[in-house]
């Protein structure tokens, strides 16, 4: 009896450990838990805290870019522009990681890699694709286009695949005999191509208004204009309105043909109820400038004068006039769009200044570099 009750009072006591235990590590449990939290806490308050500092930061280092900007001869209005500039730089950084987590998480986005890859994005095209492919089946021959520049590389490739698809293509160009030839050349492939050739050196006001008086002669509409033309590290030289060559050229050039052809533009989306397009042929290169943006006042300077930044400033300029004309037509609610692109890497005679640099560049950068049906892509691509 008595060794009955001494092995239910050891089972009590067992119970009872048990139950004590059990208690202990619910303790411990909670008092990690509470720490964790604790902890937790701290991380985030000191998270916080870097945040803050990084933003104290970054007002601290705008506000000593703002004072030398300023001692450096700035105006308010300058001042003004370069900060709404930034807030639309960040906003856009912003908007591209947004766009990154996306497409991590399976949304499809053409990236580095796919540029390379040639892989096809959402559209089931590529950078590896040809203009060809993807005007496929398309019927622009109710599309009056002019290109500039036509006679050589892109531009060429560009009139060639929209006459293919049965648009009238006017080919704009300084040399009138090499875009004869270029005439030639695509008509022998595709005989019913509608093409004429018309002069235009970008390089002269006169000779820009000389082309629209011309153009206007002919009584066309115009639904697209493919502002391609282009010069590239050329060595310093004014034009004949004594402006820096890669400057008159690539920007004020098309700039003034825009302005003198979009009262036609604007008549004929709204006739034909058809969007029009106008495409800036710009470049990546446009990173390659001033900090301060375009020097306005420095344009000129033979004794500063380089020949890169010269180059992505008037490149720069090709996105700029593209962002604001894209705005005011949009503000005014005309039908027309207006992109600028990089078209990707080709080897044209744009290189002529520069050939032996962008052969070294190619043979480092080689898997980027793109055939002009390709190149031709990404343009077509924001037609
Ligand atoms: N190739 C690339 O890798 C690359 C990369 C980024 C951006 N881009 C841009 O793409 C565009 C086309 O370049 P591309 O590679 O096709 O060069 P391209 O073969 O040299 O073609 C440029 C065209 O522009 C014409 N042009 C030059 N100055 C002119 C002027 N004052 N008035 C009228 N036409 C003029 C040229 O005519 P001439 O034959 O008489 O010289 C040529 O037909 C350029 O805007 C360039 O900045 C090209």
């Amino acid at each position: 009896m008595k060794s009955k009750e001494a092995l239910t009072m050891k089972t009590l006591e067992t119970k009872l450990l048990i139950t004590e235990k059990k208690k202990e590590v619910k303790l411990a449990k909670v008092e990690a838990r509470r720490e964790d939290a604790k902890r937790k806490a701290e991380l985030d308050l000191r998270m916080l805290a870097l945040k803050q500092t990084k933003a104290m930061k970054d007002l601290l280092a705008e506000e000593r870019d703002i004072m030398m900007m300023r001692t450096d001869g700035m105006d308010e209005d300058q001042l003004a522009w370069w900060k709404e500039t930034k807030a639309d730089i960040m906003a856009r950084k912003k908007a591209a990681r947004e766009a990154r987590d996306a497409s991590a998480q399976g949304v499809e986005e053409m990236g580095i890699l796919s540029l390379i890859t040639g892989k096809p994005g959402a559209s089931g095209f590529g950078s590896a694709s040809t203009a060809e492919q993807v005007t496929a089946g398309i019927d622009a021959s109710a599309l009056t286009v002019v290109v500039t520049g036509a006679s050589s590389g892109i531009g060429l490739e560009t009139a060639r695949v929209f006459a293919l698809r049965g648009a009238p293509v006017i080919i704009a160009a300084r040399n009138t005999e090499a875009a004869s030839e270029a005439k030639k050349c695509i008509t022998e492939s595709n005989p019913t191509a509608r093409l004429d050739v018309l002069k235009l050196d970008l390089s002269s006001l006169k000779s820009v208004r000389a082309f629209v008086d011309q153009f206007n002669s002919m009584n066309l509409p115009l639904n697209i204009l493919i502002n391609n033309a282009g010069v590239m590290l050329c060595p310093f030289q004014l034009s004949e309105d004594n402006v820096e060559m890669q400057f008159a050229t690539n920007h004020l050039g098309h700039f003034l043909l825009t302005n003198l052809l979009l009262d036609n533009m604007k008549a004929t989306a709204k006739s034909t109820g058809i969007e029009g397009r106008i495409v800036n042929l710009s470049s990546i290169a446009h990173h390659h400038t001033s900090p301060k943006g375009i020097q306005f006042d420095e344009l000129n300077d033979k004794k500063i004068y380089n020949d890169k930044m010269a180059y992505g400033q008037s490149k720069l300029a090709n996105i700029l006039h593209a962002k604001e004309l894209s705005r005011r037509l949009r503000e005014e609610g005309d039908n027309i769009t207006v992109n600028s692109v990089h078209p990707g890497l080709i080897m044209t005679n744009l290189m002529r200044h520069s050939l032996a640099m962008m052969k070294a560049i190619r043979v480092v950068t080689y898997m980027m570099w793109k055939t002009a049906p390709q190149v031709i892509l990404r343009a077509v691509h924001w037609i």
